[in-house]
């Protein structure tokens, strides 16, 4: 999985086009919403602005994304470091929980 983090410009959103692999696009609020989106081969995944994100590979191939985001939205990885995620994301037998 990656790091995950807020746009250092809060207001900008962000396109992922799967290209490769399965997996999830896990977000988060700052207000405790969650939401998450499957990721496959062709699939795209908007991520709203305000919004943190965490792609989680849940497959046995490398996940492999194509973003586009404005030029200056930059990364804020800090606040993830010390929120977390309210979820984490398992594959057991198969099936993927989220819990
Ligand atoms: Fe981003």
């Amino acid at each position: 999985m990656t790091k995950g983090h807020y746009h250092t410009v809060a207001e900008t959103g962000e396109i992922y086009l799967c290209l490769r692999g399965e997996g999830h696009m896990i977000m988060k609020t700052q207000n405790g919403e969650f939401a998450s989106e499957p990721m496959g081969r062709g699939r795209m995944v908007y991520v709203p602005p305000y919004w943190a994100h965490r792609s989680v590979n849940t497959g046995d191939e490398d996940l492999v994304s194509f973003c586009v985001y404005p030029a200056d939205a930059g990364h804020n990885y800090g606040d993830i470091e010390e929120e977390g995620f309210p979820k984490r994301v398992y594959r057991e037998n198969g099936r993927i929980e989220m819990r």
